[in-house]
């Protein structure tokens, strides 16, 4: 028998084993469980239409976000009621600037209604056919050093973990765009005009929906990306191939964002689930939305009023799964403490002061746990004077 070749990427260890390898298997005790996941009330996070954002009803749509960021740490926005005609996407997407739409045009209906369908539709595509590109090509942009801006990788830190997960990601720095986007993988040759259009679009959600959360904790509109200073955005596009066993493994186990907000777009495969009242509950997709869950950061900077939840994403033996989450955080050196009218004698002071570098170091190295990063930055208890 031909001696096996160590495949750092799970696409290609699983295309050669067809079984869960003992790197990927889960101690008893710290398995999904599926038979014990809530299947049917993912529905009840909300779905939030972002077109009445700019419409008379804003106070309404504020105070849903603000209930679901308070109650859930999750909620669900409609981001594409409207298509470009066809014309007029593939104008866009080619560089031939003389066959674009006028700006204005375009400009009305994206900060209208959200992000395109058609923007939506290239992002998965290209996600698509960059994992399903030969190894060899793959390989190129392979790395294991979780601070390197664009890199391929597996699991999450297989330098720090004892068990992997079963996902390849690519990870992207997206802001400012034209500071990372020359380093992006160039195929497939449409990827860096296609997931640069997308990251855009995505960002300028990010900022509105940081206005709404603004608001809704009753604080100046601008606030939230004030206090970011100058805000990063990462992405990862998640690949999680179809497994054979899995209720022996993770795609991601429970864990909470460490940035300020993400938003979680998914192709039509389920996989995400969050914890709700101790249960693990199933969120599947729904067409035409994105998931937005609010991380530690936006914890900190609301005094614990907003929650940043745990949660997972179990794979499945049918399907590979593809998910692009936008991470938007603050600035590494913006020091994270909440605006003062968030603290009072009800409300002390939840964390320490900290720097968002401070914090995402020490992130990296905790690897994905269930216990929270945030609570190594509680304040020191008060002195005890005898
Ligand atoms: C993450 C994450 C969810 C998913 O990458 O932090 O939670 O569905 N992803 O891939
Ligand atoms: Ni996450």
């Amino acid at each position: 028998m031909a001696p096996t070749i160590a495949k750092p990427l799970l696409s290609d260890l699983v295309a050669q084993t067809g079984q869960v390898p003992l790197s990927h298997v889960r101690p008893v005790g710290d398995r999904p469980d599926l038979a014990n996941v809530d299947k049917e009330s993912g529905a009840g996070i909300p779905l939030i239409d972002l077109a009445k954002l700019d419409g008379p009803e804003r106070h309404e749509v504020v105070e849903a976000i603000g209930r679901a960021c308070e109650s859930d740490g999750f909620f669900m926005v409609q981001i594409n009621l409207f298509r470009l005609p066809i014309h007029v996407a593939t104008a866009v997407m080619t560089d031939d600037r003389s066959k674009q739409a006028p700006a204005a045009s375009l400009a009305d209906i994206v900060t209208n209604h959200g992000i395109p369908a058609w923007v939506v539709e290239g992002m998965l595509r290209v996600a698509r056919e960059f994992f399903h590109l030969p190894e060899s090509e793959r390989l190129k942009c392979y790395s294991d050093d979780p601070k390197k801006a664009i890199r391929l990788s597996t699991s999450f830190n297989v330098r720090t973990e004892k068990v992997n997960n079963w996902r390849d990601f690519l990870r992207l720095h997206c802001y400012p765009l034209e500071s990372f986007v020359d380093q992006w993988p160039s195929n497939p040759p449409s990827f860096r005009q296609v997931v640069g259009t997308y990251a855009t679009e995505a960002r300028a959600l990010a900022l509105r929906l940081l206005e709404a959360i603004s608001e809704s904790l009753g604080l100046e509109r601008s606030h939230m990306v004030k206090a970011m200073g100058k805000q990063a955005q990462h992405m990862a596009v998640n690949y999680y191939p179809p497994c054979p066993q899995p209720e022996l493994t993770y795609g991601l186990p429970g864990h909470k964002d460490p940035n300020a907000i993400t938003l979680l777009l998914q192709d039509g495969v389920s996989g995400l689930q969050v914890q709700r009242n101790g249960r693990w509950v199933a969120v599947n997709p729904v067409p035409n939305a994105l998931v937005i869950n609010i991380g530690d950061q936006l914890q900190a900077l609301s005094n614990d009023r907003y929650k940043s939840v745990l949660h997972r994403v179990i794979v499945n033996s049918e399907s590979e799964r593809i998910s692009v989450p936008t991470f938007y955080c603050p600035s590494p050196d913006a020091v994270i403490a909440p605006a003062d009218a968030l603290v009072d004698g009800g409300h002390p002071l939840a964390y320490r002061p900290f720097t968002y570098q401070e914090y995402y170091e020490a992130f990296w190295n905790m690897g994905l746990q269930s216990a929270s990063c945030l609570d190594r930055f509680r304040p020191a208890p008060p002195a005890t004077t005898s």
